[in-house]
């Protein structure tokens, strides 16, 4: 899950409609707001089982659902004064949530922004249509191959052709009423078992229309995991060959590809920046950022780890303030912030390690 404020900036640069720019930046200027974005989880529930997935073999419990649209509401008072963005991400689809037009056009009546992130395999025409007229302004596709027999084998009951299909819809239909949002990026999460099509799913940014690629490294939770999958463990000539071709690709077919770092740092600062972004769950628990949504077991250089609940408090029973400001959360803020007296869980994380 990489930094999404990226992403958007990218997506800002392509509003060619001179009117539509002056709108959203605007919009965006006319309420001044400290933080950069909050991250809510308003589907727990997903139709797929992704085999990189946290939810897979994890600790997270059945009882995940859906947040209820009217703590959404209470949830989404609580922090709009603080925050320019919401992305709809956490570990479920935000598209199963049955009023998401109603979550997106609430926020966009405060002038927040709106990002999606979707494993794209729901996206009938009507949901393109109410996407768009409810305002999102982006939506991230995760697609984690470049050929059918790579993307359905990680993208467990996904269905490759469907998702090009629905990508393509959601084109189609943006271009029938003439609008530019949502802007549609692609991600990937990068592996020893997908790196040989990094150009093909470059090429499919080029079929699809889609102009940027975000991939990223791989957390892992077992010890199969981290001995089969992550490439900042080491890469074979093979593999570093794949990721240089795919940069050609990229530059040829004009595709603004994003990839991670490959080679491990000592523990330091956060690339999440938790002082500028936090998440909030189905329950409406804020925490501090993408990587502490549930509490998980995972394996970081061969010893097996937990990492603990993070809930710094609930935002349907205590204002956001009350919850920034307690002590222990802005030491945790401020550890992430210098690299210095970081947590485990932290130490731990790709996104303490320049990955
Ligand atoms: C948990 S999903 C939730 C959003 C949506 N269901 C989807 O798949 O796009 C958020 C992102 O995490 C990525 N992801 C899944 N497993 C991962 C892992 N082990 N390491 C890094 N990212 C992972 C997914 O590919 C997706 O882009
Ligand atoms: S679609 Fe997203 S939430 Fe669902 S299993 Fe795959 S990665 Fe996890
Ligand atoms: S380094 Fe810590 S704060 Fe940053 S994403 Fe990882 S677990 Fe979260």
């Amino acid at each position: 899950m990489v930094e999404l404020t990226r992403k958007i900036k990218r997506a800002v640069q392509l509003i060619s409609n001179t009117e539509e720019r002056r709108t959203y930046f605007g919009q965006r200027a006319a309420v001044r707001r400290p933080l950069a974005s909050a991250w809510i989880e308003v589907s727990a529930l997903c139709n797929l089982d992704c085999i990189t997935c946290p939810r897979q073999g994890n600790i997270t419990p059945d009882s995940l659902k859906l947040m209820p649209i009217e703590d959404y509401y209470k949830v989404a008072d609580a922090v709009y004064p603080y925050i320019r963005d919401i992305n709809l991400i956490g570990l479920g689809e935000s598209l199963m949530h049955p009023q998401i037009d109603k979550i997106i056009s609430y926020a966009k009546s405060k002038f927040v922004g709106v990002n999606m992130t979707s494993n794209g395999t729901i996206m009938t025409e009507k949901i393109a249509h109410k996407l768009i007229h409810s305002g999102l302004d982006s939506i991230a596709f995760s697609i984690d191959g470049g050929t059918k027999e790579t993307f359905e084998a990680i993208r467990v009951n996904a269905r490759f052709e469907k998702v090009k299909r629905n990508i393509n819809r959601l084109r189609k239909v943006k271009k029938d009423l003439g609008v530019e949002r949502p802007w549609v990026a692609l991600g990937l999460v990068l592996m020893k078992t997908n790196v040989h099509e990094l150009s093909d799913v470059v090429r499919l940014c080029h079929e699809l229309g889609v102009p940027t690629l975000n991939a990223e490294n791989v957390f892992t939770w077992t010890e199969e995991m981290e001995r089969d999958l992550p490439l900042y463990n080491g890469m074979t000539p093979e593999q570093e060959a794949s990721i240089e071709e795919a940069k050609q690709v990229a530059q040829e077919l004009n595709i603004n590809l994003e990839l991670p770092g490959f080679v491990m740092k000592e523990p330091g600062v956060c690339s999440y920046q938790p002082h500028k972004h936090f998440v909030v769950t189905w329950e409406g628990d804020l925490r501090p950022c993408c990587n502490l949504y549930h509490p998980y077991h995972y394996v970081f250089q061969g010893q097996k780890k937990f990492a603990h609940e993070a809930t710094q408090g609930n935002l349907l029973r205590e204002d956001f303030e009350t919850i920034w400001n307690k002590a222990e959360y802005v030491e945790f803020r401020k550890a992430n912030e210098t690299g210095v007296n970081l947590p485990e869980v932290c130490q731990d994380c790709l996104f303490s390690r320049g990955l």
